[in-house]
């Protein structure tokens, strides 16, 4: 089991009741509101499910069952219902008084903002829809989303929906080779994506990127590259492939009747990474994945109509689909869509941007909190005081553990002491969140997620799946199937059921990864980290096989391990050791060869994967059976000493090679 959390969760003692201020106005007004709603899912699993569908979500064709569990672990969901999920997000606003209110506040990388209403996003849908379906794209269709954040990017996700075509967002920072992959095992039939995205004051290419994936080969499902025109820059374009999307949608018509779809129809594929092979393309439903993209934004965050919620992630994560695409739309509310990064111009730009939109809700990972807390301790200026941030009432996290540090900053330093802080455990197969606390409700303990939502079944298990009793670390697992969750891993139905419920467990448990351990007199939920060989760098799921493969696919490496290393910073860092087909470089040779390999891992994957340390070694540690010790690569990479007995290793002696850097 790799903990890497550095957080002292279940030790913390610090309790924060919910302020009462909150509380009195909260959507789940209490913790006996949120014990009713638990009770409520104990004693009637399938009505409290079918309740929640009937009053969250507009059905074409109303459901009459509610869970089928017959195909087990292939759950279904309100499988006889009819819905539209865009339908859902857009149309509904206009019939209940929201058309002219502000859906998407863009906040460009440059600082201009533009608002558009509901009525408008829904007119762009529907044209962007018209202008696919003109293409021949239709129904149960793959359609692959390039983009970085934009207002059409949402769009895009929104008429892929309109139509029943199952996106797959690629995010943007993805290398033409993870691009080509998904493209590939998703079958596309076309991308979507922007000529140059902007980030940081630079023009970053896109078409380009797009352009060289499809020059991989194998892409031969693909018809139509579509491009938004964002920059204007230079682009090549390929007569017969490749159309600008303003020739596609300006003469459409601005009205498009939506394809109704079964409930469980897949919305779409979203990559992520697992512990072994290529990532895995999860599959989300229709109906009970809008269920709880909406519901959540009530329950974890409280929506109402007049607050400005802003969530910082991208629409190429999860968070960017179920809290930004979906929920906020499902519900009516007024979102800031955020183009740029954190630091541009300058590490204030998230408070200088609360404070311009009064954005009331904010919802962002740890890892930006840390790195601004760093910014404004080395320049006072971008410090969260220097912003007026009346406006928030609401503080969420995503993405990885938060440290108590860093939570008591954020609390005290952007939260003013009075808004409550949700901090969301959740996952790219679970659809929305599944351990919170409920702002107005639950105490609150940094570092802790506190307590699953109500019906959702978490527990924590042994190694046999026996459970463990609180105040004993285990492993996280989710006891019922619940409507959000991951239907499939797409084209591998087999590594779906090994994945998520293995056999060891007996197959119906939902294996979240995770480790986790509850706190003895709260019963509170502390992550403790993957159990699994993936990492988590700045919130970024990354699998150590995926490093591997593409380390050992440049010509000069034999064999290479990698590692995550506990940062104070990203919260993991990659540490890469590597063997080499030549002898081991030292001194500056080394440093060359290191940097040459973190910009082939660039290419092959993306930038986030660059390992932020390599080390040589004339070979790696491994048992006599030559299984890498990855477990004293990982003491290695912390820089500690290694305690273990190492007698069984075939050459301990490599161990002192590989202390440090070469
Ligand atoms: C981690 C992101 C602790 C966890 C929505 C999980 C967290 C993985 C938290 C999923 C949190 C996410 N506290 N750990 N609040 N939120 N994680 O699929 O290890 O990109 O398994 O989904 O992030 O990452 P994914």
């Amino acid at each position: 089991m790799t903990s890497t959390t550095t957080q002292q969760g279940p030790q913390e003692s610090r309790i924060f009741p919910s302020p009462a201020a909150f509380a009195a106005q909260a959507t789940v007004s209490g913790m006996d509101a949120y014990n009713a709603l638990c009770a409520e899912a104990a004693a009637d699993y399938e009505g409290f499910w079918g309740r929640l569908a009937k009053e969250n979500l507009v059905w074409q064709k109303p459901f009459t069952k509610v869970l089928n569990e017959d195909n087990a672990p292939f759950y279904k969901w309100f499988e006889d219902g009819h819905l539209n999920v865009s339908y859902n997000c857009l149309d509904r606003n206009l019939q209940n008084g929201n058309a002219d209110k502000t859906a998407i506040i863009f906040e460009a990388d440059d600082g201009k903002s533009v608002h558009v209403t509901y009525k408008e996003l829904h007119e762009k849908v529907c044209k962007f829809a018209n202008g696919l379906k003109s293409r021949g794209i239709k129904k149960g269709d793959r359609v692959i989303i390039y983009m970085s954040m934009s207002v059409e990017g949402v769009a895009a996700m929104q008429a892929c929906a309109r139509i029943g075509a199952t996106h797959s967002v690629v995010f943007g920072g993805f290398s033409a080779k993870s691009l080509q992959e998904r493209i590939i095992d998703a079958g596309a039939v076309a991308v979507i994506t922007a000529d140059e995205q902007m980030r940081g004051g630079k023009q970053l290419p896109l078409k380009a990127i797009v352009d060289e994936a499809l020059a991989l080969g194998g892409c031969d499902t693909i018809k139509d590259v579509i491009v938004y025109k964002r920059t204007g820059g230079n682009i090549n374009f390929v007569a017969g492939r490749d159309l600008w999307l303003h020739d596609l949608v300006d003469n459409q018509s601005a009205e498009c009747e939506p394809e109704w779809v079964d409930a469980e129809h897949p919305l779409f594929i979203l990559y992520t990474s697992g512990s072994t092979g290529t990532p895995k393309g999860v599959q989300h439903s229709s109906g009970g994945y809008l269920l709880w993209a909406a519901l959540t934004m009530k329950w974890s965050f409280d929506i109402k109509p007049n607050d400005v919620y802003w969530c910082t992630a991208d629409i190429g994560w999860v968070t960017g689909h179920s809290y930004i695409a979906y929920g906020p739309t499902a519900v009516g509310a007024t979102q800031v869509v955020f183009e740029g990064i954190p630091t541009f111009p300058n590490a204030g730009r998230f408070w200088g941007t609360i404070a311009k939109h009064k954005v009331s809700i904010f919802y962002t990972a740890p890892t930006a909190i840390r790195s601004l807390i760093k910014a404004s301790d080395l320049d006072a200026s971008v410090h969260p005081k220097n912003y007026d941030l009346s406006s928030v009432r609401l503080l969420g996290t995503v993405g990885e553990p938060i440290n108590p540090e860093a939570w008591m900053w954020y609390y005290t330093q952007v939260g003013r002491e009075v808004c409550p802080i949700v901090d969301t455990f959740w996952q790219t197969e679970t659809g929305g969140h599944m351990i919170t606390p409920l702002p107005g409700a639950t105490p609150m303990v940094p570092g802790s997620c506190t307590l699953p939502l109500p019906g959702i079944m978490a527990a924590i298990v042994d190694e046999s799946g026996a459970d463990v009793p609180n105040g004993q670390g285990g492993i996280l697992v989710v006891k019922r199937p619940w409507p959000s969750m991951i239907r499939t891993i797409w084209n591998n139905p087999d590594r779906f059921k090994s994945s998520y419920f293995p056999e060891e467990l007996g197959g119906k448990m939902y294996l979240a990864g995770d480790g986790a351990i509850r706190n003895k007199d709260t019963g509170y939920f502390t992550i403790t980290g993957r159990i699994d060989d993936v990492l988590n760098v700045s919130g970024h799921r990354m699998g150590t096989m995926e490093i591997e493969s593409a380390l050992v696919a440049n010509p000069l490496v034999a064999e290479a391990a990698v590692v995550g290393k506990p940062d104070e910073t990203t919260g993991e860092s990659i540490c890469a050791f590597v063997v080499l087909k030549q002898a081991r470089p030292t001194g500056d040779d080394a440093k060359k060869l290191a940097l040459e390999l973190r910009n082939w891992v660039a290419k092959e994957i993306g930038p986030i994967a660059k390992p932020k340390e390599i080390r040589f070694g004339d070979n790696l540690p491994k048992t006599r059976s030559g299984k890498i010790m990855r477990r004293l690569l990982r003491v290695l990479a912390k820089g500690e000493t290694i305690t273990q007995d190492v007698s069984t290793l075939e050459n301990p002696a490599i161990l002192e090679q590989l202390k440090e850097a070469s």
